[in-house]
């Protein structure tokens, strides 16, 4: 049984296959958390320790003993009001604005199988066993159950958790934070691994150590951000890709996050994560719900084990639908090849070029619709503009099909110009504050997804569209922060909710696509990877991982990405040189090469390049589709660091069982007479001989693994290598 309750020592233990988790029912009923880590079979009840901490606030019970204190005990879900003043994971008011409060248990249920959360995203479980733990706890002031969910998935070593708060009096009470996950250490001796960035720059990985006091990210942009990503780790000061104490947390939600990692006076370590509180107020009447999004947890020993249960985790229990597992199509998108300035007939052109090179779907990116011939005009009317196609979308994409490719749409659905129809006729529809001058992003406002009548009739639009021109993909973009962040719907007596309830309205935009059309698949997108979190996978397999198609830059980018996420949700395309971000000219070869590592696809007009380079998109085409299943469904290992790794990048796929890898190695810098460096291989049978497909040579895998292969010195600027290695059966 994954889960169990001593009841002898009150202690409830959730057991992975390699994990335990353990929290304790404390002696006047807060919910201590006593470990996280390595599974093991023991009570953990003798790491909590209790000392007279003087200044440090006892609970009432215990006021005659100095010793119990919730400001230095490790807890489960620590809230405000009750004396610990560290980052509280719970905050809530009265219908006075009065807040604390002082959570205890109030009991606990185990549940065969998987909880879900009505209207977001939480990872799936169809064949594999997965309990669910929920311990209930509440105030003695105010009228609520707070329900903690925890599930327990063994096969991937995730432990997933969410919260259910319950209002079971008749007055409003207001939630103003609600983390969706907390853990406690009673040590510090952590680094905090988190992903900033910014447009065409995102999920630069950055490791920090934690000092006393508190480090936060999180985004109030509406979305998750290319600043921040949902998904940080903390990590033992030695830790490396192969050992050392290793927690991942990410947070299944696409909007406003905060997380923060404290060390505390005692130094001891808190991590929180939730939806950002900031500007955030959810008033519960009686008898009302709120759900917090859900988090997953793991623990790995090493960053490559950590980065292997997410990836499972995303591949397998958040991703769904048809392209859960379905081969994704080999793409063209006409975006850098066209940007605005295209008729049918040129797309058509792009399209048959592609067809006869290999290419497997064209995607028509922005400017399809409406009066939209730049960024100023005509988001929001999404209707066909035959005009500047020069014929009906149905007319294209058939065209387009005869030629033996599927048809893929770009959408922007949130998003309205104030040169549109729509912003004309719903001018309330949009997210503004009275008396006060929009602020404006990329030109355009944002449309108030928190109200259902706004969603439905974008939905019934594009819904139409899809439908007419027999739509096989989705490009769903959003490109802007959002601000101004207030609703015109009726009421309006829930502002501090909007935001949340924008996000809520999104998904359901989502949901209602995929129950319309099963087949469809959906690449998220925002500016690039603005978006790029575990609850966007939920309905959307892929994600446009960055503006930013330079290959030399991507590896940074990908390289970050990969810490929590799957190289088969990266969307990455080869494009044209000199690279329309940075002006840099990478080889066709090496911007395949790094292209490979995702859901491969190309940004530029094949018909512009030479006979030569065409014969090498061919064989590109040919080797991603040999490889697709080490790339798709392979062990991922990042073999560099960019921040201590300057003369290269490199990584690669190895096949679950160690049967074959595929290495990829990019230089980022020529020298005269340079040294030559060595790439360490990992993942593979040491006892088996394997064959490098490129070369011709035949390796230990021992060898290949503890003393590495030589990076070939060439004379040239970014020059980039594919190894595929595949074990040589021996006869004995
Ligand atoms: C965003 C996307 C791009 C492209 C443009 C179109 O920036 O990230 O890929 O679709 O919008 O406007």
């Amino acid at each position: 049984m994954a889960i169990r309750f001593d009841e002898k020592d009150r202690t409830i233990t959730l057991h992975t296959k390699n994990t335990t988790y353990q929290m304790k029912v404390g002696r006047y009923g807060h919910l201590l958390h006593l470990y996280y880590g390595r599974r093991l079979a023991a009570d953990m009840s003798y790491l909590l320790t209790f000392y007279d901490r003087g200044f440090s606030a006892n609970p009432y019970e215990s006021r005659n003993d100095k010793t119990y204190s919730m400001d230095a005990i490790p807890q489960e879900y620590s809230c405000y009001g009750n004396g610990d003043f560290r980052c509280s994971a719970f905050e809530a008011a009265d219908n006075d604005g009065v807040s604390g409060c002082d959570l205890r248990y109030a009991g606990h249920e185990v549940k065969k199988g998987r909880y879900a959360i009505p209207g977001l995203p939480a990872a799936h479980c169809e064949e594999r066993a997965s309990d669910t733990l929920v311990v209930r706890l509440v105030d003695e002031r105010l009228p609520l159950m707070v329900e903690l969910y925890y599930g327990v998935m063994e096969e991937t070593d995730v432990i997933t958790r969410a919260v259910c708060i319950k209002n079971t009096g008749k007055k409003p009470v207001t939630l103003t934070k609600i983390a969706s996950a907390m853990l406690d250490f009673t040590d510090c001796r952590y680094d905090l691994l988190h992903f900033h960035g910014r447009h065409g720059n995102e999920r630069m990985m950055e490791r920090v150590p934690l000092m006393t006091g508190r480090m936060s990210v999180g985004s109030r942009r509406g979305v998750s951000s290319h600043q921040h990503n949902p998904f940080v780790i903390l990590a033992d000061r030695d830790a490396t890709e192969d050992c050392g104490d290793c927690y991942g947390m990410s947070l299944l939600y696409s909007g406003n996050f905060l997380c923060e990692a404290e060390r505390d006076q005692y130094s001891q370590t808190r991590l929180v994560m939730g939806i950002g509180s900031e500007n955030f107020a959810a008033v519960l009447s009686g008898g009302e719900v709120f759900w917090t999004p859900e988090a997953a947890l793991t623990y790995a020993q090493g960053f490559a084990a950590l980065s292997w249960n997410f990836h499972r985790l995303v591949r397998e229990n958040i991703c769904r639908g048809a392209y859960r597992d379905a081969r994704r199509p080999v793409l063209i998108n006409n975006w850098e090849a066209t940007y605005f300035d295209f008729t049918g007939e040129k797309i058509i052109e792009i399209a048959r070029e592609a067809a006869s090179l290999g290419v497997e779907m064209l995607v028509l990116d922005d400017g399809w619709f409406g009066t939209r011939d730049g960024e100023n005009s005509g988001l929001g009317d999404w209707y066909v503009n035959e005009k500047k196609l020069g014929m009906s979308l149905n007319e294209l994409a058939s065209r387009i099909r005869a030629t033996g490719m599927k048809f893929g749409l770009w959408i922007e659905p949130e998003a309205v110009s104030v040169d549109s129809d729509l912003y004309r006729a719903h001018r309330d529809w949009v997210l503004e504050i009275p008396g006060k001058k929009p602020v404006m992003g990329r030109n355009q406002l944002v449309l108030d997804f928190s109200r259902p009548e706004v969603v439905d009739h974008v939905f019934a639009q594009i819904a139409g569209v899809i439908a007419g021109a027999d739509v096989s993909y989705i490009k769903m973009d959003m490109n802007r922060s959002i601000t101004d962040v207030c609703t015109a719907a009726d009421g309006r007596q829930n502002e501090g909710e909007v935001m949340h309830r924008y996000v809520l309205g999104v998904y359901r935009f989502l949901e209602m696509l995929l129950e319309r059309f099963p087949h469809l698949l959906i690449e998220g997108c925002c500016g690039g990877g603005g978006r790029f979190d575990m609850g966007m996978l939920y309905y959307t397999p892929q994600i446009w991982c960055s503006d930013n198609t330079d290959a030399i830059e991507r590896t940074a980018i990908q390289y970050g990405t990969s810490f929590g996420y799957p190289p088969c949700t990266m969307g990455a395309h080869v494009s044209a040189v000199p690279n329309h971000q940075t002006g840099r000219t990478a080889s066709l070869e090496t911007r395949a090469a790094v292209a490979m590592a995702g859901t491969f696809g190309y940004e530029l007009d094949l018909n512009r390049i030479s006979e030569a380079e065409k014969e090498l998109v061919r064989g590109q085409i040919r080797a991603y589709k040999k490889y697709y299943d080490l790339v798709h469904r392979g062990r991922y290992f990042r073999l560099s660091d960019p921040a201590k790794q300057r003369e290269f990048a490199a990584f690669e796929f190895a096949a679950e069982d160690g049967s074959a890898a595929l290495v990829t190695v990019v230089t980022l810098t020529t020298h005269c007479n340079a040294p030559v460096s060595y790439v360490r291989l990992k993942g593979l049978k040491a006892d088996a001989l394997y064959r490098n497909e490129q070369e011709g040579g035949l390796y230990a895998g021992a060898a290949l693994m503890y003393a590495g292969f030589p990076i070939p010195v060439v004379m040239q600027e970014y020059a980039s290598f594919q190894w595929h290695f595949t074990e040589e059966k021996q006869e004995n």
